[in-house]
């Protein structure tokens, strides 16, 4: 079988938009720090640190300190437990290609962020699992135990999910823990939007820390909003899977770069700090969704999604979703990513849905200038 894989939609559509656009109001991630405020939160013997830093090649695995830091927001980790990626992408892209050979079979969750099927896709044989869009973007557990085969090497969750941001209840995802001992499964578990879930009470365990066969995969970009520092890894209890991993490493990335290292450590060591901030502005920004969908409830159903600060929404204007976000990034600069960027190959993804993000600290301006582009739209209405 050929390694080819189609495009990732997402990313064309913003290498497109994404900088063009006035408004990003599709982006996933929570609003950055600048360099200085980060160093501004660090103590001044790590700033110290920090410029004394070499600029020279670092460890395949992470710095030892960096992985340490790591470790401590696990349950049972240790640094050892922990290998470092450049970002989140290049750790799926590893595990996927490190686990699946020609003759497995994976279980993806659809939708999904398209990599999670794409890259199994591209190895091995793949089913996918769909969340109900008709009952809050429920996971059957009997669906998935029904997608397994002989051959069945690995399941892949994301939870909260993107772009629906819906959080299983904890005894899904214990039960899917039980389902992969009793099959003998890894579970590969996207973490990524963790940490920033409506309810705290509805926060999942990681999988690494639960399971002998989990990978959790993390990383700076989404709940510390830290996406430019490249900083992501896996954690699981298996050292010589992750050597495995590791291998696969040194024909990608090689290493992380040494200031970002840094940086990642002095982010987790602040980390109350960042995340309290980065709540704060979800938090707000829910108000002005909730408040402007109110509005327009007619042409969108809109419900707070339960973690992260992305959710899929239902458009229901008759021109289409993509029609509508097409003029609405042309004619407003506001972008969103219209259903089309989440079509799957396992799937049917609902057609008439869009991801709005709503972490960024200019989401109320955005909003008002949906809010007003579609004043307009209305007055220009035949009557
Ligand atoms: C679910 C999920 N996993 C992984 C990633 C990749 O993260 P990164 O950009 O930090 O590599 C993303 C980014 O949007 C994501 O949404």
């Amino acid at each position: 079988m050929g390694h080819n894989m189609r495009d990732f939609a997402l990313e064309v559509h913003f290498s497109q938009w994404e900088f063009k656009a006035r408004y990003n109001m599709a982006a996933s991630d929570l609003q950055s720090l600048t360099l200085g405020e980060l160093l501004h939160m660090a103590t001044p013997e790590d700033r110290a640190n920090f410029e004394r830093s070499s600029l020279g090649y670092t460890e395949t695995w992470g710095s030892p300190s960096l992985r340490s830091e790591i470790a401590k927001t696990y349950e049972n980790l240790s640094a050892e437990q922990i290998l470092c990626f450049c970002g989140a992408q290049e750790g799926i892209y590893v595990a996927m290609r490190a686990l699946l050979d020609e003759g497995d079979h994976a279980i993806v969750v659809v939708p999904n962020y398209q990599s999670a099927e794409t890259i199994p896709l591209s190895i091995c044989a793949v089913t996918g699992v769909s969340l109900d869009s008709e009952h809050h973007w429920h996971l059957d557990i009997e669906k998935l135990a029904a997608a397994i085969r002989p051959n069945t090497k690995l399941i892949s969750i994301n939870f909260p999910n993107n772009p629906t941001g819906h959080i299983i209840p904890p005894a899904s995802f214990e039960a899917i823990v039980a389902l992969c001992r009793q099959h003998d499964l890894w579970l590969f578990s996207d973490e990524v939007y963790r940490l920033i879930e409506r309810d705290p009470h509805t926060r999942l365990a990681q999988a690494a820390d639960v399971y002998e066969k989990g990978i959790s995969l993390n990383v700076m970009s989404k709940a510390y909003g830290l996406p430019g520092l490249r900083i992501g890894w896996l954690a699981c209890q298996d050292r010589s899977m992750l050597i495995r991993f590791e291998r696969y490493k040194h024909y990608l990335s090689i290493c992380n770069a040494a200031p970002s290292e840094h940086l990642a450590c002095m982010a987790l060591k602040a980390r109350e700090a960042i995340l309290q901030r980065n709540r704060g502005i979800v938090e707000n920004n829910i108000g002005v969704l909730d408040a402007f969908f109110a509005e327009f409830s007619e042409l969108f159903d809109w419900h707070v999604p339960d973690g992260g600060c992305i959710g899929f929404i239902r458009y229901n204007g008759a021109d289409g979703v993509e029609s509508f976000t097409r003029r609405l990034v042309e004619e407003a600069g506001v972008l969103l990513l219209p259903a089309s960027v989440y079509r799957s190959d396992l799937d049917d993804v609902p057609n008439h849905f869009f991801r709005i993000g709503f972490g960024r600290s200019f989401v109320p301006e955005g909003i008002q200038a949906m809010r007003e582009w579609l004043k307009a739209q209305a007055g220009r209405a035949p009557r």
